[in-house]
């Protein structure tokens, strides 16, 4: 059963597709004290949910953010990440969903200030809540999902394997990554373009000199059975003569300041303007724009930047250099020098900038920073809805920020993380919230983003990642190439990637029946188990569709780990591309997973395909029964 509440919202987000009536006489289980929701948790409650954020899978004992946040550092103390993902469930004596629909920043402190309470703060009191009341977990979060609409289901062969790498700037290191790949035998469906390829960092532009023929690359590729799939930036270069600019400009689809002027700011390509994707109309001509791209061959696209981030604008540039000026002709001592850093520091994704520029909505005029978190979601459905039309086939489609709503559109990436152990655990943790937000096709950077990979970091990402509908290695430029031939040996590699397409009809199957029918497609166990008292501690296993359960390594040098076993279950191995099983009871298990292993559970029989180089090749109906 679903309730709502309504406080004055003074923005409907788009995020909720049923109408409801308002909910009179029925009380919240909550309390209002000041402008917070409040209520007293009982000991052993549990709360779920949040989406993209970090720490485990039980939220409790923190506190969170919701502002799309542009931030590369994703350690515990951060309160936000890229997206805004405002339900949570609460699983105690009493146990329901609750959805938060506002546009603005809001905070869920969880057992963070008082252990025993819930305070939820939302920074403009004016929003819908809704509370969701159902007999068990999974079917409170379908009821919920039920709500918000069905999640974005992306074509079959973006369930294959992917590259990418900031830094590939040119056609033949794209090339050279497809030959690589196929010569070690390892199975590959993507090759992703970052930034590199446009010209001078110009969203629907294509380097000449560097990339000089997109459409053959596009086609040599496709034929070898591997797209290309270009990254689009939110922000537009401000460059007299480039037609996106001029066109843009004169339209008046940009966001513009408080006297009507194109809001400038800094990003990748220096000065540049912020397309108004709340405007239907700039969206429309935004996502037109993505047809220079599908007329030469491409099928798909990752959409970044879109917080919006920004370096810095205009305006807060000179404001600073002004502030600089003071220290022209003295010499700088240590407060001086931090103090003059920090005025270049504080210049990224200010609230000063946030709160500067204006939206122009069928709703009215609206400051960017009382609508913030919706910037990404417009930002996906303005591609989603063009490419729907320009191409027969659905896109295959994700991007960096996100709110409810954006779930139907396409999928997310869970954005710069780095090459820790502990993001291993991070981005599993992370999946089941991301799912209850109705955000399916999900993934984090394997291998990590930031900083340097080693091969056995990259041996155990891709083990657990084999398992995440979005398969995708990448990382940042200057750091150390992590592709998976570029260890030496590519045989552990190969054997892994070809295990992720032998598993490719079980996880595609698993992922459509988990979007056509409001379910999760990655559980935490006490949702399938829900009287099972180990289960509800359990945050490093995770079910996987209706029969399989996984148990990563997320340790360095760990060869085996314990495992919780919720019922009689197979274990499957994979070692040197042969498939084993054995059967193991219910309770905990020391289980060896030597480096290159992959172990996982299943329940129920479970089918194999026959390996396959790529989607193309997979023969979805030759399966073989395990377990
Ligand atoms: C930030 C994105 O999160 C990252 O994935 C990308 O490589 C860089 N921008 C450069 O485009």
């Amino acid at each position: 059963m679903i309730k709502r509440y309504s406080f004055s919202p003074i923005y409907d987000t788009g995020a909720v597709v049923k109408e409801l009536p308002i909910s009179k006489g029925t009380p919240l289980p909550f309390a209002l004290s000041e402008r917070s929701f409040t209520l007293q948790m009982d000991e052993n409650a549990r709360i779920y949910g949040l989406g993209e954020t970090v720490r485990g899978i039980n939220k409790r004992g923190w506190v969170y953010e919701s502002f799309c946040s542009d931030d590369p550092f994703h350690t515990e103390d951060k309160r936000s990440l890229y997206g805004a993902h405002n339900f949570i469930l609460v699983d105690g004596k009493e146990r329901f969903g609750a959805f938060f629909d506002t546009p603005s920043k809001i905070t869920f402190d969880l057992g963070y200030t008082d252990s025993d309470m819930i305070k939820i703060t939302p920074e403009c009191f004016a929003l819908e809540l809704y509370i969701i009341t159902a007999d068990s977990l999974k079917a409170i979060v379908s009821e919920f999902r039920s709500l918000i609409g069905k999640s974005y289901i992306p074509p079959k062969w973006a369930f294959g394997y992917g590259q990418s790498r900031w830094g590939y700037v040119k056609e033949d290191d794209i090339r050279c990554c497809a030959d690589k790949y196929q010569d070690a035998g390892i199975p590959i469906d993507m090759i992703y373009l970052d930034i590199d390829y446009m010209d001078s960092f110009k969203d629907f532009s294509i380097s000449p000199e560097r990339f000089p023929d997109l459409k053959k690359l596009c086609y040599d590729l496709k034929e070898r059975g591997i797209r290309l799939i270009p990254i689009i930036d939110a922000a537009v270069k401000k460059e007299e003569g480039y037609a996106v600019y001029d066109e843009g400009h004169a339209k008046g689809y940009f966001c513009k300041d408080e006297n009507g002027e194109d809001f400038v700011v800094g990003v990748w390509p220096g000065m540049s303007v912020l397309p108004d994707f709340l405007n239907p109309e700039a969206a429309k001509w935004f996502g037109q724009k993505y047809k220079a791209l599908t007329d030469i061959g491409i099928e798909g696209f990752w959409n970044d930047m879109n917080e919006p981030a920004l370096f810095y604008s205009e305006k807060g540039l000179n404001n600073a250099y002004e502030e600089l000026k003071h220290i022209d002709d003295k010499q700088l001592d240590a407060l001086s020098f931090f103090g003059a850093r920090d005025t270049l520091v504080r210049l990224q994704n200010s609230d000063d900038d946030y709160k500067s520029f204006y939206h122009n909505t069928p709703q009215g005029r609206f400051r960017h920073y009382d609508v913030h978190n919706l910037y990404g979601y417009h930002m996906t459905k303005s591609a989603y809805d063009a490419l729907c039309g320009l191409r027969e086939e659905p896109p295959l489609l994700f991007s960096r920020a996100s709110y409810i709503g954006a779930h139907r559109c396409g999928g997310i990436w869970t954005g710069d993380n780095h090459s820790w152990w502990s993001h291993i655990l991070q981005s599993l943790q992370q999946m089941p919230g991301l799912n209850m937000c109705g955000f399916l096709y999900t993934g984090s950077d394997i291998g990590g983003f930031n900083s340097s990979c080693t091969r056995d970091l990259l041996i155990r990402w891709l083990s657990f990642a084999l398992f995440t509908p979005l398969m995708r290695n990448h990382a940042a430029a200057g750091t150390r190439s992590q592709e998976a031939y570029a260890f030496g040996d590519t045989e552990v590699f190969r054997h892994i990637i070809t295990l992720r397409y032998r598993l490719i009809p079980y996880l595609y199957d698993s992922f459509i029946k988990a979007a056509e029918n409001d379910e999760m497609y990655f559980r935490p166990l006490c949702f399938d188990y829900e009287d099972d008292e180990v289960a509800k501690g359990i945050e490093d296993q995770l079910m996987v569709g209706d029969r399989l359960m996984i148990a990563p390594i997320y340790r360095q040098n760990a060869v085996s780990r314990n495992v919780y076993l919720p019922e009689d279950m197979t274990q499957v191995r994979m070692h040197e591309g042969e498939i084993s099983t054995e059967e193991l009871k219910k309770g905990w298990h020391d289980v060896s997973v030597p480096l290159g292993d992959v172990v996982f559970f299943t329940a129920k029989p479970l089918f194999l395909a026959k390996p396959a180089e790529n989607t193309t090749a997979l023969d979805w109906d030759d399966l073989e029964s395990v377990g």
